[in-house]
């Protein structure tokens, strides 16, 4: 039986492909308020803003390209049982060729109605995609409602997150690569990984997490995805 091999990805895996990242120097949340383009009060404040928001950053993705670790992930399935699971609202990972992508934070080419007054859940079929194109104030679901991006607000609560628990906790390998580790509850699945699965991290900064079975790989994705697929053929 081929041995299973859960990836955490965050922005850091498309860094290389000319996405900037959200907490580095010159990253997003230095350029935009967090609060305003991506929370769930920002868009009720402002929804247009919000929505010109994700407009840019569809658009962006409409012409970059997975890089070498998005493919070097990919090609990891040639071996292994693979789960991807990423916070990240981009298809990289899948135009890269993974078959498994589980998106914690949504993602960037689906849309959805937006919320009742009391109501903050979504159903799976409800959910469309639009590609690459744009969604203006007064687009409209089939039920009448305003068309929001399909991705978690800060403040809305993580649908995916009990399948990703779920995946990390059968993984035999656990391997985290391009996140800082600061947004919950993502930030904390690897305490999930089974007690002698061993834990990669491979990011060029500091990791601010400690677990013994914690292997860190200073480095880009790129860089780091061989070294780590080196250390797996050892
Ligand atoms: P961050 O911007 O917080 O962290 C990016 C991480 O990638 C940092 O640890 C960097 O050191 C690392 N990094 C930078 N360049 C890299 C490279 N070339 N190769 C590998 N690693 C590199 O991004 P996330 O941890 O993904 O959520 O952020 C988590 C969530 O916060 C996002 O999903 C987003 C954001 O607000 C929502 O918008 C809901």
């Amino acid at each position: 039986m081929k041995k299973r091999i859960v990836v955490l990805t965050g922005a850091g895996v498309s860094a290389e492909s000319g996405f900037a990242t959200f907490r580095d120097t010159g990253g997003l949340w230095e350029q935009y308020d967090v609060q305003e383009v991506a929370s769930h009060d920002g868009w009720l404040r402002n929804p247009g803003l919000v929505l010109d928001f994700y407009n840019a950053r569809r658009a962006q993705l409409k012409d970059a390209k997975p890089n070498a670790a998005h493919l070097a992930i990919a090609g990891l399935e040639k071996d292994y049982d693979v789960d991807v699971i990423t916070q990240n609202v981009d298809n990289l990972h899948e135009r890269a060729g993974s078959t498994r992508v589980l998106h914690l934070h949504g993602e960037l080419t689906k849309v959805r109605p937006e919320w009742g007054l009391y109501d903050k859940t979504f159903q799976e079929d409800e959910v469309i995609d639009i590609g690459y194109s744009e969604v203006k104030l007064g687009d409209l679901a089939p039920n009448g409602k305003q068309l929001r991006p399909h991705i978690v607000f800060f403040g809305e609560s993580v649908p995916a997150i009990e399948k990703a628990i779920d995946m990390v906790s059968r993984a035999d390998i656990l391997l985290i690569v391009g996140t800082s580790l600061q947004v919950y509850p993502a930030a904390g699945l690897y305490r999930y990984a089974p007690p002698g699965a061993p834990i990669y991290i491979i990011d060029p900064a500091d990791v601010p997490v400690y677990d013994k079975r914690i292997t860190h790989i200073r480095a880009v994705a790129t860089k780091g995805m061989e070294e780590f697929i080196a250390t797996l053929q050892a």
